[in-house]
């Protein structure tokens, strides 16, 4: 059963990683899916992939933080597909360091990105979505939002930030017939997790009930259930698929 038929999503830091699990997955359920990404190479690879089995899909080149370039994303997808029925806001950067180390530029860079980027996106798609009465919004969080992590200040506030907006907007929103729920990842196999030093890595696997880390496909599988209809009475939810790493 097709979960998406003939949705139009777009959804951003689609080039690579957790995004571009998640375009394959809505549209081998019959989205149309434009894969909106900073990264220009990794985004045009990454649907000439897509289309070369089938799928209808296009890439915009976006900088969530810039909000000329957000309008101009929903702009494009309007005049190529007609709408926009689902945002899923996954875009994301971390920069991290002690608190102690931690330059203004580093913590302000990741909460361009990563917050005020979901702002920009979630308001820009919203005229579109207040218009048809209808709309979908996802927006990626992470466990060091909700407990915290060494060396993340910056990215915990932004995550943590997406758990308190998406909240608001479900109750904002909830009328006009748009849901907007958060996914809360834990520790996901994709470039991101590269950089944490391995011994990290193995007393994090310690803390894990499942005993693995996630794997993009299981984010893309929560993103695919928020988006559907059968997720049409969750609203302002915070979705952990974390493996249990705490509970
Ligand atoms: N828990 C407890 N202590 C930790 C720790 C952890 N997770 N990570 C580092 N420390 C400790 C170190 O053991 C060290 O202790 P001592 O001073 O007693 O030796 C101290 O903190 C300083 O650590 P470093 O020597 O590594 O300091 P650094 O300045 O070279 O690097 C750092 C700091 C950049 C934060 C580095 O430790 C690091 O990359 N840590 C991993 C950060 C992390 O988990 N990032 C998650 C990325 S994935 C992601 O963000 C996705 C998501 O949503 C979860
Ligand atoms: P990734 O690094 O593989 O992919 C992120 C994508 O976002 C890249 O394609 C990058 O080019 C794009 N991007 C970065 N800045 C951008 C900008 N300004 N505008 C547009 N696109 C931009 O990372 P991953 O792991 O796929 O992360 C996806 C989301 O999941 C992020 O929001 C991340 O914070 C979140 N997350 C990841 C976890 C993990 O362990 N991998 C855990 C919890 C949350």
């Amino acid at each position: 059963m097709k979960r998406l038929e003939n949705k139009v999503a777009i959804i951003t830091g689609a080039a690579q990683g957790i995004g571009f699990y998640a375009a394959r997955t809505f549209a081998e359920h019959g989205a149309r899916v434009v894969l909106a990404d900073f990264d220009v190479e990794k985004g045009e690879e990454s649907v000439k992939a897509l289309r070369e089995d089938g799928y209808e899909c296009t890439f915009f080149k976006v900088d969530v933080s810039d909000r000329t370039s957000v309008d101009a994303l929903v702009k494009e997808t309007v005049d190529t597909y007609g709408t926009v029925d689902i945002l899923i806001n996954n875009a994301g950067i971390t920069r991290d360091a002690m608190l102690k180390k931690m330059s203004v530029e580093q913590f302000q860079q990741v909460l361009d990105v990563n917050l005020t980027g979901v702002f920009h996106c979630t308001q820009a798609v919203l005229p579109v979505m207040v218009g048809q009465g209808k709309g979908k919004i996802i927006s990626t969080s992470s466990v060091s939002g909700v407990y915290g992590n060494v060396g993340q200040t910056n990215y915990a506030a932004a995550k943590a930030g997406i758990v308190g907006m998406t909240k608001t907007w479900a109750k904002e929103l909830g009328r006009k017939g748009i849901n907007v729920n958060a996914v809360v990842p834990g520790f996901t196999e994709t470039s991101m997790v590269e950089s944490v030093p391995d011994h990290v890595i193995d007393q994090l696997k310690g803390q894990i009930p499942l005993a693995r880390l996630g794997n993009p496909q299981d984010i893309a599988n929560a993103y695919l259930f928020l988006a559907s209809d059968e997720a049409s009475y969750v609203n302002g939810h915070a979705l952990h698929v974390d493996g249990g790493i705490v509970m």
